[in-house]
């Protein structure tokens, strides 16, 4: 009889202790729905890592939106975009350079939106809008030109090279980093700035002859300057603001902005066609083209001008209005023919000439 009882009373305690457990867990699923319910993102992102993650903190912030962020660079984006063409990964592309967001577009990658805040734009950024019907839309703007370790540079008793074409004396064999133009839209920047400068062959010429002097092709654009913050090499080939982000960290790095004139970037973004996320992918448009938002830039040091005309462009920002721009050609550097043509040609004809 008292053994009856005592399994009675053990059962009894049991099912409290269920009754008990599934009332926490419809608790806790109450107070989870609100977060789940405000949806998630999923973000692939091209600039600077610390930006990239300011404002996916950023947005989660305002909106509670859950967003899963990458970092990958430009080229390298557009090459998984395609991969996944046929079952979308991405929600949104933020940032890296116009090109590839411009061949993404060509080649029915990414689809139409167009924010609210699209008439607080400078006309640069709302180019790319209009040039793919809605599909893309600039968010900042940079020049390329490169940087240098002063102390290496005086320690090898190099020149101070001030021009494109001081790149290609001999003395810098071996001491000059670039980017893959495949993987990297800084240095596909670098070669189309090259070829609208010097015309397809003069253009190319210059490639094949810097390609003697360069010590290593990086996958992304902003690692040749890092590494010559470290001391590792002594001269980058990267956007002025990079360069700049390291002589502000303190670092030995002089940017130069190129005698001959330079290209520049439109940093853009673009919604990834056949997006699982789209309202949120559209809120992300939204947020990440406020004034505010993109005046926040310059808190994790970086120094590209943004797009909202309405938005501080930082102090430390290479000032555009005095560095010699060309009269860059987005269009048709961005477009699938060119950009593509000028990659297999220097994958052919530059990349594995000896060194
Ligand atoms: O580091 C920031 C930045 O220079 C952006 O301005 C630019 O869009 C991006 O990097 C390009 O990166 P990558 O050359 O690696 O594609």
């Amino acid at each position: 009889m008292v053994r009856i009882l005592f399994c009675l009373t053990l059962i009894q305690g049991v099912s409290m202790k269920i009754v008990r457990m599934t009332m926490l867990s419809l608790l806790l699923l109450m107070v989870a729905l609100p977060t789940y319910a405000a949806g998630r993102l999923t973000l692939y992102c091209s600039p600077q890592i610390g930006w990239c993650e300011l404002m996916v903190n950023e947005f989660e912030k305002r909106t509670g939106i859950n967003v899963r962020m990458t970092r990958k660079s430009s080229g390298e984006t557009l090459a998984q975009i395609r991969a996944e063409k046929s079952n979308p990964k991405g929600d949104v592309w933020w940032g890296g350079t116009g090109d590839p967001h411009l061949q993404a577009a060509e080649e029915g990658l990414t689809q139409a939106y167009t924010s609210s805040k699209f008439g607080e734009l400078n006309d640069w950024a709302k180019a790319p809008h209009k040039a793919t019907g809605g599909k893309t839309v600039g968010i900042y703007m940079g020049g390329l030109g490169f940087g240098f370790n002063t102390e290496l540079l005086a320690k090898k008793n190099l020149p101070e090279p001030k021009c494109w074409k001081d790149l290609l004396h001999t003395a810098y064999k071996g001491e000059i980093q670039m980017a893959n133009p495949n993987t990297s839209g800084t240095a596909y920047t670098t070669l189309a700035t090259m070829v609208q400068l010097f015309g397809e062959d003069g253009g190319f010429d210059y490639m094949k002859s810097l390609h003697r002097n360069i010590n290593q092709y990086t996958k992304s654009g902003s690692a040749p300057i890092k590494s010559a913050a470290r001391g590792e090499n002594t001269i980058g080939i990267v956007f002025m603001h990079d360069a700049v982000t390291q002589g502000v960290k303190g670092m030995p790095i002089q940017t130069v902005a190129p005698c001959e004139g330079t290209g520049y970037e439109i940093g853009s973004m673009s919604i990834i066609k056949g997006a699982r996320n789209l309202d949120s992918a559209k809120k992300w448009v939204d947020f990440a083209l406020t004034a505010d938002v993109q005046s926040m830039a310059g808190s994790v040091k970086a120094y590209q001008v943004p797009s909202n005309k309405n938005a501080t462009v930082p102090k430390e920002a290479p000032d555009v209005s005095s560095i010699k721009l060309i009269d860059y050609d987005h269009a048709r550097y961005g477009s699938k023919s060119v950009r593509s043509g000028l990659l297999a040609k220097w994958d052919r004809d530059v990349k594995p000439l000896p060194r």
